[in-house]
């Protein structure tokens, strides 16, 4: 959707259509704090009904003057980012319902949050809601047409314009994220998704390498190796760096999980959670359009994504229960589960991004654990980091753009449920406790010293229904993010 900031004073056309947001005060208010074309509808309109509660609307077409979409934002005092995102997002769905391309949107008013940022607001609920996945409908959906843009109106347009630009090159991605993750795992399958990464080495300040099996295997990338065995297709290991501030010798490394399929190998998973699983790259999907996303802002950072591609299929050469692989550190892994393989491929990853790409940093993002959904729902994400300023960073991201996340420990303990007869470590712990904390503890045993955080996304990136600008399937968590937390890290 195409943001267009615009001058509150300009005046309206009759065929336009004029979204407004009000407060549940605003019956009270009338006459000072409310627009001036408020005033007007009231006239014209019985409004005894519309009572501006969160997530109300109403569609008011008048002769001879504009047509009105009237959103409710709640209780004034209950505003955050967060209900501004969602009322955006109750707009869209009128417009959509309605074929209306072009939406007039007057940013009101509030004295929680400055205008800037309930412009900011707005416009990435109406821009993240926009979107359907109708890609193998044949008849198309005729009811459910995108809007094409936005003039969004405020007294600070100037100010506002500029922010419109980065907004719309956020949520664009965002957008393109949940494509590749609700395209169809034959479609989105490991090559394919190099492939994706390597069309963005157009953009400027980006590279990218493609490493295939046979670089892998003399690399000893042992578990990336072993996971994608029973696949016909070979693993990929993406690396696609991003150069924003070459004077600085500071990289951000994020490194997102890959796998187009998780079948659960030979652990196979039984139906009910199987026909989902191609939901299991959304990590690097996140990772893939985070970089897109920086180098269209421009931003003055080094970034550099590492993507461990491949799917976790059963055949006869499937890696098997009880094997044991070596990972690129030279630790050795006993198979207890195979489908735990999300952190074998991000521990190799981890290991590699820390000993070849020396980073200052690692974030990994993975829907890495069933337990994750258990413990948060799909409401936020789990995060799990020894360090101070990444749990910082990231929590504050996490706030600031609604991709929500909450800390859990990594008390040393926990290394006891991870112990093999025959190996340094084993992919899983003999009972069904403390899942998520399990996973990322396997993960940190392949960092050495790079300060590092995890990020389970197994609930936050795929909804069974749709929540507010967030709709049913992909939901391109993270992108938004992870730009955010870089944004806020030192160099
Ligand atoms: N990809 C799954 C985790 C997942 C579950 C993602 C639900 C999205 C929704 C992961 O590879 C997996 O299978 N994890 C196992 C780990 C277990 C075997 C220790 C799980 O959570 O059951
Ligand atoms: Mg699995
Ligand atoms: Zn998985």
């Amino acid at each position: 959707m195409k943001l267009i900031a615009r001058d509150r004073k300009l005046t309206f056309g009759s065929k336009d259509t004029i979204a407004l947001f009000l407060t549940e005060e605003f019956k009270k208010e009338m006459g000072k704090q409310v627009p001036t074309e408020l005033m007007f509808i009231r006239e014209k309109t019985n409004m005894e009904h519309f009572r501006a509660k969160t997530g109300e609307t109403l569609f008011v077409p008048l002769a001879g003057s504009p047509a009105f979409v009237l959103a409710g934002l709640g209780k004034k005092d209950e505003l955050t980012r967060e209900s501004l995102r969602n009322a955006g997002a109750t707009v869209v769905e009128v417009c959509r319902k309605k074929k209306i391309k072009s939406i007039s949107v007057i940013v009101p008013d509030l004295e929680k949050l400055p205008p800037s940022e309930a412009a900011v607001s707005i416009a990435e609920g109406l821009c993240l809601a926009n979107y359907s996945f109708t890609r193998y409908k044949t008849r198309g959906e005729e009811n459910n047409r995108a809007v094409e843009e936005a003039l969004v109106f405020t007294s600070s347009h100037e100010r506002v314009a500029p922010l419109l630009g980065e907004v719309e090159i956020l949520c664009a991605n965002t957008l393109l994220c949940r494509d590749l993750v609700n395209e169809t795992s034959d479609r989105s399958n490991p090559v394919a998704v190099a492939q994706e990464a390597k069309k963005l080495a157009r953009l400027k300040g980006v590279r990218c390498t493609v490493l295939g099996r046979q670089e892998l295997e003399k690399m000893k990338m042992g578990l990336l190796s072993a996971v994608s065995r029973g696949s016909g297709y070979p693993p990929q290991l993406v690396v696609l760096k991003y150069a924003g501030n070459p004077r600085n010798k500071n990289w951000t490394a994020i490194v997102g999980k890959g796998i187009t399929f998780d079948s659960g190998g030979l652990n196979l998973k039984p139906s009910g959670h199987i026909e989902d699983m191609r939901c299991d790259m959304a990590g690097a999907s996140a990772c893939l359009y985070a970089i897109k996303a920086a180098a269209e802002l421009r931003l003055k950072k080094n970034i550099v994504a590492v993507l461990p591609l491949c799917e976790n299929m059963l055949s006869r050469s499937s890696y098997r229960p009880g094997d044991v692989y070596v990972g690129y550190n030279g630790k050795s892994v006993e198979i207890g589960n195979t489908d735990a393989e999300g952190r074998l491929i991000l521990a190799d990853a981890v290991a590699f991004a820390e000993d070849r790409l020396k980073p200052a940093r690692i974030i990994d993002i993975a829907t890495l654990t069933g337990a994750c959904l258990i413990c948060f729902g799909e409401i936020i994400a789990g995060l799990l980091t020894p360090s101070e300023e990444l749990a910082q960073a990231l929590f504050t991201a996490g706030e600031e753009t609604g991709d929500r996340l909450w800390r859990m420990p990594l008390y040393k303990e926990y290394n006891d449920d991870l112990k093999s007869d025959i190996a340094d470590l084993s992919n899983v712990s003999s009972g069904r406790n403390a899942g998520t904390i399990i996973g990322g503890t396997f993960i940190k045993n392949f960092v050495k010293k790079t300060p590092w955080a995890h990020i389970d996304i197994a609930g936050t990136s795929w909804y069974s229904k749709p929540r507010g600008y967030r709709p049913k399937h992909a939901t391109g968590y993270g992108v938004r993010l992870l730009i955010e937390a870089i944004r806020n890290l030192p160099d």
